[in-house]
C-alpha cells in the first residue's frame, strides 16, 4: 500500500530557561491512507508533540512530515485536531462553536442546521446546544470538541486523548461511534491515549512509544482483529488479549527503565544539551 502520511527522521527541540530540551528525536512513521492509530506511552514522552508536528502547530527542528505529496509546513483544513484540553471558542454557544466548523463545508441553512443537530446527537450533547462553554463541565467539553473535529469532515483527525476525560458508558459510545464513521468516511486517525483497551479495540496499528532522554517510537504492534470489531464479542477473544498483553508489558518494561535511570541520577533525567 502507499504511503499517505510519512513523518521521517522527526525531531523536536523546545528551547527552555534551563537550555534546550530535546523531546523528540528520529521518529520514523509511514501511515497509509484510512489507517487507525494509537499513539500510546508514558506521561512526557513526546505523544502531543507528535500530534502538533502532525497539525502543523509546531515546527519540526529536524525532518519533515509529507501528507499526501504534500510538505507539511502548517495547519490545514484537511487536518482537524481535537486537543487534550479541549479549545472551544469561549464566546460562542455549543451549537455555535459545531455551526462554525459545518460552515466551512456546506453553505444551505437547511443542511448547517441538519448537521449541526447530527453532530451534537452523536456525542449526546443536543440537549445543552444553547450553553456558552463556561457553562458545561470538561467532559461536555470535550465531547464538543469531538463533533467539532468530526463535523469538519477531515481527512485526518488528530485525537489528542479525546475520550480521556468522560464515564465509562460516554466513552464507550463514543468509541463506537468513531470506528462507525471511520468505516463510512475512511479518514485517516491519530490517536492518542493513555487506555490500553481503547487502543486495541480502535486501532490498525499501536505505536509503542519510549520516553527519555529523547524520546522516540519504541515498538509498532499490529492489531489485526477483524473489521467491524465488538466490544462484547471481543472480552472472549484470546487473540485481544494477547494484544493487550503486549501493550502492557512493553509499558511496564519502559516503566521500570525510567525509573533505573531515575535512580542512577538522583531523580534527574537529564535531556538538555
Ligand atoms: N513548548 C514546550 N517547551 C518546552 N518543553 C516542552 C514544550 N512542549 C512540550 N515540552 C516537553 O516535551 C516533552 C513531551 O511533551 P508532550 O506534551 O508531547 O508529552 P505527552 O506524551 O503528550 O505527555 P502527556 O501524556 O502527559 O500528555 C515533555 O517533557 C514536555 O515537558
Ligand atoms: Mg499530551
Amino acid at each position: 500500500m502507499k504511503t499517505y502520511l510519512d513523518l521521517s527522521e522527526l525531531g523536536m527541540s523546545f528551547t527552555t530557561e534551563h537550555g534546550v530540551f530535546e523531546a523528540l528525536t528520529g521518529v520514523n512513521l509511514k501511515i497509509e491512507k484510512g489507517e487507525f492509530i494509537s499513539l500510546i506511552g508514558h506521561s512526557g514522552c513526546g505523544k502531543s508533540t507528535v500530534l502538533n508536528l502532525v497539525a502543523g502547530l509546531l515546527e519540526p527542528s529536524q525532518g519533515g512530515i509529507i501528507l499526501d505529496g504534500r510538505e507539511v509546513d502548517g495547519p490545514g483544513p484537511e487536518r482537524a485536531m481535537v486537543f487534550q484540553n479541549h479549545a472551544l471558542l469561549p464566546w460562542l454557544s455549543v451549537h455555535q462553536n459545531v455551526e462554525l466548523a459545518v460552515r466551512r463545508r456546506v453553505m444551505g441553512r437547511e443542511e448547517v442546521a441538519e448537521q449541526v443537530h447530527y453532530f451534537l446527537s452523536l456525542v449526546q450533547m443536543e440537549h445543552a446546544s444553547h450553553k456558552m462553554p463556561h457553562e458545561i463541565s470538561g467532559g461536555m467539553k470535550q465531547r464538543v470538541g469531538i463533533a467539532r473535529a468530526l463535523s469538519l469532515s477531515p481527512k485526518v483527525l488528530l485525537m489528542d486523548e479525546p475520550f480521556g476525560a468522560l464515564d465509562a458508558l460516554t466513552r464507550a459510545h463514543l468509541q463506537d461511534a468513531l470506528m462507525a464513521i471511520q468505516a463510512e468516511l475512511g479518514n485517516t486517525v491519530i490517536m492518542i491515549t493513555h487506555d490500553v483497551d481503547e487502543a486495541v479495540l480502535l486501532s490498525d496499528r499501536i505505536i509503542m512509544m519510549t520516553n527519555g532522554p529523547a524520546a522516540t517510537v519504541g515498538e509498532i504492534l499490529a492489531v489485526n482483529l477483524p473489521r467491524p470489531r465488538d466490544r462484547v464479542a471481543l472480552a472472549d477473544d484470546p487473540a485481544y488479549h494477547k494484544l493487550r498483553q503486549q501493550v502492557l508489558r512493553f509499558l511496564y518494561e519502559k516503566q521500570r527503565k525510567v525509573t533505573q535511570l531515575k535512580t542512577a541520577t538522583g531523580g534527574v533525567i537529564r535531556r538538555t544539551a
